[in-house]
């Protein structure tokens, strides 16, 4: 059980923006810390999306403890994994298509730079976790240290690419400065639940993530690409010492 103050989580006026706030009962996994204490966001009445990942996962199964005790949300899960898991916990659901507006949106990340900007993708599920925040009032992202980088690249960039001629939009990528590599699992190229594959670009360290998102954007056959700028409205970070750390994005507030 999460036993940290609920006062002064989220301080508007703090100058910093950043809070630390104690918790011993949970310590040893961060992921899980992060989590729920994302989970305690949602309220009654919500919509909330449901991320994609092995820190969504504990989000997702503390909102169906919130749900079998009497909390009142639906659910738009951004993949079939979470659908699968939000079924299993007893979140009611709806379709994407079913709704113009999410309250609050939980969801991981690979990696997180100091502007709130991430890279995604990393599950393979980054075009509808996109879609979804981008439709999210609020998108809080749960991560544990490890994923809090100076700056983005050390984790492949994940570009959702429709299959028909892939090798021709790798091409592309790799025109851009990146070594590009077509996502398989077991021995067979991975299909996203979109029917798509995932490029892995490897760019280094990205020197200017809005205009890469630009050209990315711009080569015909990429769906999406795992760069998220200007989505994130606060990161939660667990902490393996037992301490959360959450942030809020000034420009979003
Ligand atoms: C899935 C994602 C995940 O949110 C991201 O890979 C982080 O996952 P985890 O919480 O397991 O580290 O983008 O497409």
């Amino acid at each position: 059980m999460i036993n940290s103050p609920r006062i002064g989580i989220f301080p508007e006026n703090d100058p910093e923006r950043t809070v630390t706030v104690r918790n011993h009962k949970v310590a040893g996994n961060p992921k899980k810390l992060a989590g729920e204490r994302a989970a305690e966001l949602a309220g009654d009445g919500m919509t909330v999306g449901l991320g994609t990942g092995s820190t969504a996962f504990y989000a997702i199964q503390k909102l169906g403890e919130r749900v079998r005790e009497g909390l009142l949300i639906r659910g738009v899960p951004t993949s079939e994994q979470s659908r699968i898991q939000a079924e299993s916990e007893g979140i009611p659901l709806i379709d994407f298509a079913q709704t113009t507006r999410i309250d609050l949106t939980i969801d991981g990340a690979d990696e997180i730079d100091p502007a709130f900007i991430l890279i995604k993708g990393g599950g393979g599920a980054l075009f509808r976790e996109k879609l979804v925040a981008t439709a999210s009032l609020r998108e809080i992202i749960v991560a544990d240290e490890s994923k809090l980088k100076d700056r983005l690249g050390g984790f492949p960039l994940p570009v959702e690419v429709v299959p028909f001629g892939w090798q021709y939009v790798r091409l592309k990528l790799e025109a851009l400065g990146c070594r590009a590599r077509l996502r398989r699992r077991e021995n067979r190229p991975f299909v996203t639940d979109n029917g798509n594959h995932i490029l892995d670009c490897a760019f280094g360290v990205i020197e200017d993530p809005a205009e890469l998102e630009r050209r990315i954007a711009a080569i015909c056959g990429v769906v999406e690409s795992g760069l998220f700028i200007g989505l994130a409205h606060r990161i939660v970070i667990g902490k393996a010492d037992g301490t959360l750390e959450e942030r809020v994005n000034p420009r979003l507030r």
